[in-house]
Protein backbone atom coordinates (compact mmCIF):
# COMPACT_ATOMS: atom_id res chain seq x y z
CA UNK A 1 0.00 0.00 0.00
CA UNK A 2 1.09 3.34 -1.06
CA UNK A 3 2.26 5.82 2.34
CA UNK A 4 1.17 9.55 2.46
CA UNK A 5 3.97 11.43 2.92
CA UNK A 6 3.96 13.66 6.16
CA UNK A 7 5.79 16.35 5.63
CA UNK A 8 7.57 18.07 8.85
CA UNK A 9 7.73 22.14 9.43
CA UNK A 10 10.61 22.42 11.82
CA UNK A 11 10.31 25.57 13.77
CA UNK A 12 13.16 24.55 16.35
CA UNK A 13 15.04 28.18 15.39
CA UNK A 14 11.43 30.59 15.49
CA UNK A 15 9.17 28.97 17.97
CA UNK A 16 12.06 26.92 20.06
CA UNK A 17 14.37 30.04 19.78
CA UNK A 18 11.67 32.27 21.22
CA UNK A 19 11.86 30.44 24.09
CA UNK A 20 13.94 32.32 27.40
CA UNK A 21 17.58 31.44 27.42
CA UNK A 22 17.09 29.83 24.14
CA UNK A 23 18.72 32.69 21.75
CA UNK A 24 21.21 31.75 19.23
CA UNK A 25 23.53 34.09 17.36
CA UNK A 26 23.28 33.70 13.37
CA UNK A 27 26.36 31.79 13.33
CA UNK A 28 24.83 28.66 15.51
CA UNK A 29 21.30 28.97 13.47
CA UNK A 30 23.12 28.04 10.41
CA UNK A 31 24.95 25.23 12.09
CA UNK A 32 21.74 23.71 13.43
CA UNK A 33 19.85 24.88 10.03
CA UNK A 34 22.40 22.62 7.90
CA UNK A 35 21.90 19.73 10.57
CA UNK A 36 18.57 19.70 10.06
CA UNK A 37 19.39 19.63 6.54
CA UNK A 38 20.79 16.96 6.47
CA UNK A 39 18.57 15.32 8.89
CA UNK A 40 15.71 15.26 5.79
CA UNK A 41 12.99 18.10 7.59
CA UNK A 42 11.07 19.46 4.45
CA UNK A 43 10.62 23.51 5.69
CA UNK A 44 13.13 25.02 7.90
CA UNK A 45 11.11 28.17 9.79
CA UNK A 46 13.86 30.79 9.98
CA UNK A 47 13.08 33.44 12.50
CA UNK A 48 10.51 35.80 12.51
CA UNK A 49 11.84 38.92 10.48
CA UNK A 50 10.54 41.60 11.86
CA UNK A 51 11.12 41.25 15.08
CA UNK A 52 14.58 42.06 15.25
CA UNK A 53 17.50 43.02 12.84
CA UNK A 54 19.58 40.00 14.28
CA UNK A 55 16.32 37.72 13.56
CA UNK A 56 16.39 39.46 9.50
CA UNK A 57 19.67 38.29 8.92
CA UNK A 58 19.73 34.85 10.40
CA UNK A 59 16.88 34.50 7.55
CA UNK A 60 18.37 35.98 5.01
CA UNK A 61 21.77 33.81 6.08
CA UNK A 62 20.10 30.67 6.62
CA UNK A 63 18.00 31.03 3.00
CA UNK A 64 22.15 31.43 2.03
CA UNK A 65 23.07 28.41 3.04
CA UNK A 66 20.83 26.02 2.76
CA UNK A 67 20.08 24.78 -0.76
CA UNK A 68 16.93 22.00 -0.62
CA UNK A 69 14.73 22.66 1.64
CA UNK A 70 12.24 25.16 2.06
CA UNK A 71 13.04 28.41 4.24
CA UNK A 72 10.35 29.81 5.74
CA UNK A 73 9.62 33.44 7.55
CA UNK A 74 7.05 33.53 9.77
CA UNK A 75 5.25 37.32 9.97
CA UNK A 76 1.85 38.94 11.26
CA UNK A 77 -1.33 39.63 8.47
CA UNK A 78 0.47 43.14 8.18
CA UNK A 79 2.18 44.66 5.07
CA UNK A 80 5.27 45.69 6.76
CA UNK A 81 5.95 42.27 8.47
CA UNK A 82 4.94 40.61 5.08
CA UNK A 83 7.68 42.96 2.83
CA UNK A 84 10.53 42.25 5.61
CA UNK A 85 9.85 38.71 5.32
CA UNK A 86 9.98 38.81 1.73
CA UNK A 87 13.47 40.92 2.09
CA UNK A 88 15.21 38.61 4.43
CA UNK A 89 13.87 35.12 2.10
CA UNK A 90 15.45 37.22 -0.57
CA UNK A 91 19.02 34.82 -0.71
CA UNK A 92 16.43 32.05 -0.46
CA UNK A 93 16.79 29.11 -3.18
CA UNK A 94 13.07 27.64 -1.99
CA UNK A 95 10.99 30.11 0.09
CA UNK A 96 7.93 30.34 2.05
CA UNK A 97 6.27 32.84 3.83
CA UNK A 98 4.26 32.24 6.68
CA UNK A 99 1.42 34.84 7.68
CA UNK A 100 -1.40 34.72 9.51
CA UNK A 101 -3.91 36.11 12.74
CA UNK A 102 -5.77 34.91 15.78
CA UNK A 103 -8.99 33.27 15.19
CA UNK A 104 -10.84 32.24 18.33
CA UNK A 105 -13.35 34.61 20.13
CA UNK A 106 -11.55 35.30 23.00
CA UNK A 107 -7.90 36.43 20.39
CA UNK A 108 -10.74 38.44 17.97
CA UNK A 109 -12.15 40.56 21.45
CA UNK A 110 -9.31 40.66 23.26
CA UNK A 111 -5.93 40.90 21.40
CA UNK A 112 -7.40 42.19 18.29
CA UNK A 113 -10.41 44.30 19.32
CA UNK A 114 -11.98 43.46 16.35
CA UNK A 115 -15.01 41.05 14.29
CA UNK A 116 -14.80 38.01 12.87
CA UNK A 117 -15.69 39.74 9.61
CA UNK A 118 -12.30 42.39 9.64
CA UNK A 119 -10.54 39.15 10.90
CA UNK A 120 -11.49 37.50 7.76
CA UNK A 121 -10.84 40.91 5.65
CA UNK A 122 -7.03 41.18 6.91
CA UNK A 123 -6.59 37.54 6.55
CA UNK A 124 -7.65 37.95 3.21
CA UNK A 125 -5.48 40.95 2.28
CA UNK A 126 -2.38 39.52 3.82
CA UNK A 127 -2.17 36.01 1.77
CA UNK A 128 -2.57 38.14 -1.51
CA UNK A 129 -0.20 41.09 -0.80
CA UNK A 130 2.71 37.97 0.21
CA UNK A 131 1.12 36.17 -3.01
CA UNK A 132 2.15 38.91 -5.10
CA UNK A 133 5.89 37.84 -4.10
CA UNK A 134 6.50 34.74 -3.14
CA UNK A 135 4.23 32.11 -4.94
CA UNK A 136 4.22 29.15 -1.24
CA UNK A 137 2.20 31.28 1.45
CA UNK A 138 1.39 29.28 4.51
CA UNK A 139 -1.79 30.60 6.52
CA UNK A 140 -1.34 29.97 10.08
CA UNK A 141 -5.20 30.58 12.41
CA UNK A 142 -3.65 30.99 15.44
CA UNK A 143 -5.92 29.51 18.54
CA UNK A 144 -7.38 27.32 16.26
CA UNK A 145 -7.91 24.78 18.68
CA UNK A 146 -10.41 27.21 21.00
CA UNK A 147 -11.92 28.60 17.90
CA UNK A 148 -15.39 28.06 16.49
CA UNK A 149 -15.41 25.77 13.76
CA UNK A 150 -17.75 27.34 11.71
CA UNK A 151 -15.96 30.29 11.45
CA UNK A 152 -12.95 28.67 11.47
CA UNK A 153 -13.83 27.12 7.92
CA UNK A 154 -14.72 30.25 6.73
CA UNK A 155 -11.63 31.57 7.23
CA UNK A 156 -9.74 29.01 5.85
CA UNK A 157 -11.82 28.69 2.82
CA UNK A 158 -11.32 32.22 2.00
CA UNK A 159 -7.56 31.75 2.69
CA UNK A 160 -7.09 29.56 -0.19
CA UNK A 161 -9.25 31.21 -2.89
CA UNK A 162 -6.35 34.12 -1.84
CA UNK A 163 -3.71 31.47 -2.67
CA UNK A 164 -2.60 29.83 0.21
CA UNK A 165 -0.68 26.85 -0.59
CA UNK A 166 -0.63 25.72 3.04
CA UNK A 167 -3.19 26.41 6.18
CA UNK A 168 -1.74 26.01 9.28
CA UNK A 169 -4.40 24.67 12.17
CA UNK A 170 -2.22 25.34 15.34
CA UNK A 171 -3.49 24.52 18.44
CA UNK A 172 -1.12 27.51 20.21
CA UNK A 173 -2.52 27.34 23.44
CA UNK A 174 -2.58 23.09 23.81
CA UNK A 175 -5.94 22.92 24.91
CA UNK A 176 -7.32 20.64 22.45
CA UNK A 177 -7.85 16.71 23.25
CA UNK A 178 -6.57 14.57 20.93
CA UNK A 179 -10.31 13.71 19.56
CA UNK A 180 -11.67 17.28 19.78
CA UNK A 181 -8.25 18.58 17.72
CA UNK A 182 -8.72 15.48 15.25
CA UNK A 183 -12.54 16.29 15.06
CA UNK A 184 -11.35 20.26 14.05
CA UNK A 185 -9.65 18.48 11.45
CA UNK A 186 -11.91 15.96 10.05
CA UNK A 187 -14.19 19.24 10.10
CA UNK A 188 -12.39 21.19 7.94
CA UNK A 189 -11.46 18.31 5.05
CA UNK A 190 -15.53 17.82 5.03
CA UNK A 191 -16.67 21.54 5.24
CA UNK A 192 -13.81 23.83 3.46
CA UNK A 193 -15.09 23.34 -0.30
CA UNK A 194 -11.73 23.94 -1.75
CA UNK A 195 -9.46 22.30 1.18
CA UNK A 196 -7.97 20.05 -1.38
CA UNK A 197 -5.99 22.61 -3.02
CA UNK A 198 -3.95 22.93 -0.31
CA UNK A 199 -2.14 20.87 2.66
CA UNK A 200 -3.28 21.11 5.76
CA UNK A 201 -0.71 21.60 8.98
CA UNK A 202 -0.88 20.82 12.39
CA UNK A 203 1.53 22.96 14.91
CA UNK A 204 0.41 21.91 18.67
CA UNK A 205 1.71 23.20 21.93
CA UNK A 206 2.10 21.28 24.73
CA UNK A 207 0.33 22.80 27.94
CA UNK A 208 -1.71 19.77 28.45
CA UNK A 209 1.41 17.11 27.64
CA UNK A 210 -0.68 16.35 24.66
CA UNK A 211 0.97 17.84 21.33
CA UNK A 212 2.29 14.79 20.02
CA UNK A 213 -1.12 12.99 20.48
CA UNK A 214 -2.96 15.77 19.36
CA UNK A 215 -0.34 16.26 16.14
CA UNK A 216 -0.75 12.63 15.52
CA UNK A 217 -5.10 12.80 15.48
CA UNK A 218 -4.54 15.52 13.33
CA UNK A 219 -2.57 13.56 10.61
CA UNK A 220 -4.92 10.27 10.87
CA UNK A 221 -7.69 12.89 10.34
CA UNK A 222 -5.92 14.67 7.11
CA UNK A 223 -3.11 16.83 7.79
CA UNK A 224 -0.52 16.33 5.60
CA UNK A 225 2.44 18.44 7.74
CA UNK A 226 2.97 18.40 11.04
CA UNK A 227 5.08 21.50 12.42
CA UNK A 228 7.52 20.48 15.48
CA UNK A 229 10.67 21.53 17.22
CA UNK A 230 14.03 19.41 18.31
CA UNK A 231 13.51 18.09 21.79
CA UNK A 232 10.30 19.80 21.93
CA UNK A 233 11.54 22.60 22.99
CA UNK A 234 8.87 25.99 22.23
CA UNK A 235 7.24 28.53 23.79
CA UNK A 236 5.84 27.54 27.59
CA UNK A 237 5.56 23.99 27.81
CA UNK A 238 6.78 23.37 23.99
CA UNK A 239 5.53 22.43 20.50
CA UNK A 240 5.66 18.35 19.44
CA UNK A 241 8.41 17.09 19.60
CA UNK A 242 9.84 15.91 15.88
CA UNK A 243 11.66 13.06 17.17
CA UNK A 244 8.31 11.65 18.75
CA UNK A 245 6.09 12.01 15.70
CA UNK A 246 8.58 10.48 13.30
CA UNK A 247 9.20 7.57 15.51
CA UNK A 248 5.21 7.17 15.73
CA UNK A 249 5.32 7.09 12.28
CA UNK A 250 8.41 4.97 11.97
CA UNK A 251 7.33 2.43 14.57
CA UNK A 252 3.33 2.46 13.62
CA UNK A 253 3.66 0.95 10.47
CA UNK A 254 -0.05 0.16 9.91
CA UNK A 255 -0.41 4.29 10.06
CA UNK A 256 0.90 4.34 6.24
CA UNK A 257 2.05 7.60 7.07
CA UNK A 258 6.29 8.07 5.52
CA UNK A 259 8.34 10.98 5.72
CA UNK A 260 11.81 12.30 4.56
CA UNK A 261 13.63 12.20 7.76
CA UNK A 262 16.65 10.06 7.78
CA UNK A 263 16.09 8.76 12.12
CA UNK A 264 19.54 7.70 12.32
CA UNK A 265 20.75 11.50 12.50
CA UNK A 266 17.73 11.96 15.89
CA UNK A 267 20.33 11.53 18.59
CA UNK A 268 22.99 13.66 17.48
CA UNK A 269 20.78 17.22 16.15
CA UNK A 270 18.85 16.53 19.62
CA UNK A 271 22.46 16.97 21.64
CA UNK A 272 23.50 19.14 19.50
CA UNK A 273 20.23 21.64 20.21
CA UNK A 274 20.04 20.83 23.95
CA UNK A 275 23.83 22.00 24.27
CA UNK A 276 23.87 24.97 21.91
CA UNK A 277 20.05 25.94 23.62
CA UNK A 278 20.87 25.66 26.81
CA UNK A 279 17.53 23.38 27.31
CA UNK A 280 18.28 19.97 29.30
CA UNK A 281 16.61 16.71 28.42
CA UNK A 282 14.95 14.97 30.72
CA UNK A 283 16.28 11.73 31.89
CA UNK A 284 12.87 10.47 30.63
CA UNK A 285 12.11 12.25 27.67
CA UNK A 286 10.41 9.72 24.92
CA UNK A 287 13.12 8.77 22.21
CA UNK A 288 16.25 11.04 23.38
CA UNK A 289 16.12 11.16 26.71
CA UNK A 290 19.48 9.05 29.11
CA UNK A 291 16.93 6.19 29.81
CA UNK A 292 14.64 6.19 26.72
CA UNK A 293 16.89 3.08 26.40
CA UNK A 294 17.97 2.37 29.60
CA UNK A 295 16.94 -0.88 31.77
CA UNK A 296 17.37 -1.12 35.13
CA UNK A 297 15.30 -3.74 36.89
CA UNK A 298 16.12 -7.21 37.06
CA UNK A 299 12.64 -8.47 35.24
CA UNK A 300 13.48 -6.03 32.29
CA UNK A 301 17.35 -6.80 32.07
CA UNK A 302 16.63 -10.14 31.69
CA UNK A 303 14.09 -10.31 29.41
CA UNK A 304 16.33 -7.47 27.43
CA UNK A 305 19.06 -9.75 27.93
CA UNK A 306 17.22 -12.63 25.82
CA UNK A 307 15.76 -10.52 23.25
CA UNK A 308 16.03 -6.79 22.97
CA UNK A 309 12.20 -6.55 21.26
CA UNK A 310 10.98 -8.01 24.67
CA UNK A 311 11.44 -4.47 26.24
CA UNK A 312 12.03 -2.17 23.34
CA UNK A 313 10.10 -1.24 20.71
CA UNK A 314 12.39 0.83 18.85
CA UNK A 315 16.49 -0.23 18.22
CA UNK A 316 18.52 2.70 19.39
CA UNK A 317 20.42 2.44 16.30
CA UNK A 318 17.53 3.51 14.34
CA UNK A 319 17.81 6.90 16.69
CA UNK A 320 21.93 6.81 15.98
CA UNK A 321 22.35 5.16 19.46
CA UNK A 322 24.68 3.04 19.51
CA UNK A 323 23.14 -0.24 22.04
CA UNK A 324 20.86 0.34 25.38
CA UNK A 325 22.07 0.80 28.35
CA UNK A 326 21.62 -2.24 31.18
CA UNK A 327 21.83 -0.25 34.38
CA UNK A 328 23.26 -1.75 37.81
CA UNK A 329 21.10 -1.10 40.78
CA UNK A 330 19.56 -2.45 44.08
CA UNK A 331 17.07 -3.94 41.59
CA UNK A 332 19.12 -5.24 38.74
CA UNK A 333 19.25 -9.22 38.51
CA UNK A 334 21.82 -12.34 38.36
CA UNK A 335 21.67 -12.12 34.75
CA UNK A 336 22.48 -8.47 34.14
CA UNK A 337 25.59 -8.69 36.74
CA UNK A 338 26.64 -12.06 34.49
CA UNK A 339 26.51 -10.01 31.71
CA UNK A 340 28.15 -6.72 32.79
CA UNK A 341 31.08 -8.53 34.30
CA UNK A 342 31.67 -10.70 31.33
CA UNK A 343 31.91 -7.48 29.73
CA UNK A 344 34.63 -6.66 32.11
CA UNK A 345 36.02 -9.85 30.40
CA UNK A 346 35.52 -11.69 33.91
CA UNK A 347 35.11 -15.27 33.43
CA UNK A 348 31.99 -16.00 35.74
CA UNK A 349 31.36 -19.97 36.64
CA UNK A 350 27.67 -21.04 37.03
CA UNK A 351 28.39 -21.80 40.66
CA UNK A 352 29.65 -18.88 41.93
CA UNK A 353 27.00 -16.11 40.80
CA UNK A 354 25.27 -16.42 43.88
CA UNK A 355 28.13 -15.30 46.25
CA UNK A 356 29.03 -12.69 43.98
CA UNK A 357 25.28 -11.54 43.49
CA UNK A 358 25.06 -11.28 47.41
CA UNK A 359 27.84 -8.66 47.89
CA UNK A 360 26.82 -7.04 44.96
CA UNK A 361 23.51 -6.31 46.59
CA UNK A 362 25.02 -5.50 49.64
CA UNK A 363 27.23 -2.71 47.72
CA UNK A 364 24.06 -1.53 45.47
CA UNK A 365 22.22 -0.75 48.42
CA UNK A 366 24.45 1.61 49.86
CA UNK A 367 25.83 3.13 46.52
CA UNK A 368 23.00 3.00 43.85
CA UNK A 369 24.39 3.20 41.06
CA UNK A 370 27.19 0.14 40.09
CA UNK A 371 29.88 1.06 37.73
CA UNK A 372 32.63 -1.00 36.00
CA UNK A 373 35.26 0.78 38.56
CA UNK A 374 32.99 -0.80 41.65
CA UNK A 375 32.49 -4.13 39.79
CA UNK A 376 36.14 -4.27 39.35
CA UNK A 377 36.29 -3.86 43.15
CA UNK A 378 33.82 -5.87 44.04
CA UNK A 379 35.56 -8.95 42.31
CA UNK A 380 38.50 -7.56 44.01
CA UNK A 381 36.57 -8.53 47.14
CA UNK A 382 35.10 -11.96 45.97
CA UNK A 383 38.54 -13.08 45.05
CA UNK A 384 40.46 -11.94 48.43
CA UNK A 385 37.66 -13.96 50.38
O1 LIG B 1 1.47 28.65 18.28
C1 LIG B 1 1.14 29.32 17.28
O2 LIG B 1 -0.03 29.56 16.99
C2 LIG B 1 2.23 29.85 16.45
C3 LIG B 1 1.84 30.52 15.18
C4 LIG B 1 2.62 31.76 14.98
C5 LIG B 1 1.97 29.57 14.05
O3 LIG B 1 3.38 29.68 16.77
ZN1 LIG C 1 3.56 28.05 18.23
Amino acid sequence: MKKNKIFIFDTTLRDGEQVPGCQLSTKEKIIIAKELEDLGVDIIEAGFPISSPGDFKSVYEIGKTIKKTIICALTRAKKEDIDCAVDALKSAKKKRIHTGIGVSDIHIKYKFKSTKEKIIEQAIQAVSYAKKFIEDVEFYAEDAGRADNQFLAKIIEKVIDAGATVVNIPDTTGYCLPDEFGRKIKYLKENVKNINKTIISVHCHNDLGLATANSLSGIINGARQVETTINGIGERAGNTAMEEIVMIIKTKKNLSFETNINTKKIYSISRLVEKMMHMPIQKNKAIVGENAFAHSSGIHQDGVLKKRENYEIINPQDVGIDQSKIILTARSGRSALKHKLEKLNYKIKKENINIIYKEFIKMADIKKNIDDKDLRQLMLKINSI
